[in-house]
């Protein structure tokens, strides 16, 4: 039982968070579930990519809007109604790749408008975008980014645990190569994803959709005790990955349970120790065999030291720094700079864990957010180093999510933490792990040197 079903989940809870004016969070889709109702699919000009990857994915778009003279009815104010449509849709997807105008804007907004309270629970609006580094003029160009303004607002209004999310898309990217985007943001797996905006271009090598992904591919994952880390490995190995559950001999017991839970194996290792990379490749050689490559890394042991600035020696300070960010980097290095059995794969994911504290700071956590505003700084610099590579690095950066770390915060605090975004509620473990599974998905070799925020489009950096 996690933290939200603990207060919600028996009738004193509840009586208590209804004294406390807190209304009962959505209940969210999660896992490879699509949504019930029909994907609505709505085409601006020089459209037509959303439609080819809805039908990669076998999806046939679903009747289009009842009544589209908008205005048109009226209720008994005589105000005027949006159109609506027979059946709540569960999705819609816009395809704004073509708009270059201002007053194109205005078909999204008549797109949007019956949506906004006629989308059935934990729904979906979907928008695609030319990236404005591909279009011509300056008007173009706002237009691609007042498209964002669009999306963020939409999360923002949205009821019932829907979300709003934009992909835009790069100059030669295809179908195919929005096909694992598109269905990560239809299905469960993207539940706590809201108001984000991330970019999709041609991969490097192409690989077809597929419900386990990692089927006979080695993924390595750090901190995989307990928490995120124990989602991470559990979800991975869903989809099919021989996972290597890394984390640090105190931490053992934990470990060797979630490894024995998921068919994976467990490394003990400290990963500052100099020499982790290479402790990491001899296993995966030793344990799974000499031919075998790393397909993924998920880097996601961390640590918190926190205090205000004033209070932070040096000690708080390196460690911090040495376990978030430091290590990561080592591990990277060795890892990319030598070819060893149980090393690299030539296509491989690298993915790490930011934070929203990365983001916009926090209070507290001045050494935490060097080092995930570090991750992410990691991300950008590896896209440009790694570009002439299959190799992708992304990170995502997770808000309130509901562990052992944040169980440490204070109740009230706490409370005020994962009510502050637009789906009033704490993420959990899993929605931070599906997020980097999408990254690490052989489909998604377009999406790289991303960052993704996995906070329910928490306010704070929003
Ligand atoms: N929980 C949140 O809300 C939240 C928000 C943003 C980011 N994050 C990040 O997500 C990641 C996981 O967070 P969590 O909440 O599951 O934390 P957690 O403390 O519950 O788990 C972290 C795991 O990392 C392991 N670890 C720590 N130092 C290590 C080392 N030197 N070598 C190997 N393993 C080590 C720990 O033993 C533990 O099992 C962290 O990077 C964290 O900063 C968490």
């Amino acid at each position: 039982m996690n933290a939200l079903e603990m207060i919600y989940g028996t009738p004193a809870g509840k009586f208590v968070a209804k004294k406390m004016g807190l209304n009962e969070p959505p209940k969210l889709r999660r896992g490879r579930t699509m949504p019930t109702g029909p994907v609505v699919l709505g085409e601006l000009d020089g459209g037509g990519i959303a439609r080819e990857t809805l039908s990669l994915l076998g999806i046939t778009p679903g009747q289009p809007l009842l009544d589209v003279a908008d205005n048109r009815t009226k209720d008994e104010k005589g105000r005027a109604q949006p159109p609506r449509y027979q059946q709540k849709p569960g999705a819609i997807v816009i395809d704004a790749t073509g708009v270059r105008e201002i007053t194109q804007l205005e078909g999204i907004r008549q797109l949007l408008r019956p949506i906004m309270r006629g989308l059935e629970p934990s729904g979906r609006v979907i928008l695609l975008a030319t990236d404005a580094s591909e279009v011509e003029g300056l008007e173009a160009k706002a237009v691609a980014q007042g498209i964002d303004g669009i999306n963020r607002t939409v999360g923002k209004e949205l009821r019932a645990g829907s979300t709003s999310n934009l992909v835009f898309v790069k100059g030669g990217a295809t179908a195919q190569d929005l096909a694992s985007t598109m269905s990560f943001l239809l299905e469960g797996r993207s539940a706590f994803v809201s108001g984000q905006a991330w970019r999709v271009g041609p991969a490097k090598v192409q690989h077809e959709v597929s419900p386990r992904p990692f089927e006979g591919k080695v993924v390595v994952v750090t901190g995989a005790a307990r928490g995120i880390g124990a989602a991470i490995a559990r979800t991975f190995a869903r989809d099919g990955a021989e996972v290597v559950a890394v984390d640090i001999p105190q931490a053992g017991d934990a470990l060797a349970k979630v490894a024995n839970e998921i068919k994976g194996s467990a490394l003990q290792l400290d990963i500052t120790a100099e020499d982790a990379g290479e402790k990491i490749a001899k296993h995966v050689a030793r344990v799974l065999g000499a031919e075998k490559k790393i397909w993924a890394i998920v880097h996601n042991a961390g640590i918190t030291r926190d205090r205000m600035l004033a209070n932070l020696d040096e000690k708080l300070w390196g460690s911090v720094l040495d376990v978030n960010l430091a290590a990561e980097m080592r591990i990277n290095d060795y890892l990319l700079n030598n070819d060893v059995p149980g090393g690299l794969a030539d296509e491989a994911r690298i993915v790490g864990i930011a934070s929203t504290s990365g983001v916009a700071g926090n209070k507290g956590q001045t050494n935490y957010a060097a080092s995930k505003a570090g991750v992410m700084g990691l991300v950008w610099a590896m896209r440009d180093e790694l570009a002439d590579q299959p190799i992708t690095t992304n990170a995502v950066a997770p808000g309130f999510i509901e562990t052992e770390m944040t169980g440490a915060i204070p109740f009230l605090q706490r409370e005020i933490f994962r009510r502050t975004n637009s789906l009033s509620q704490g993420g959990n473990p899993v929605d931070v792990a599906e997020t980097l599974a999408y990254l690490c998905d052989p489909a998604s070799g377009g999406v790289d040197g991303q960052v993704i925020r996995v906070c329910g489009q928490n306010l704070v950096g929003a």
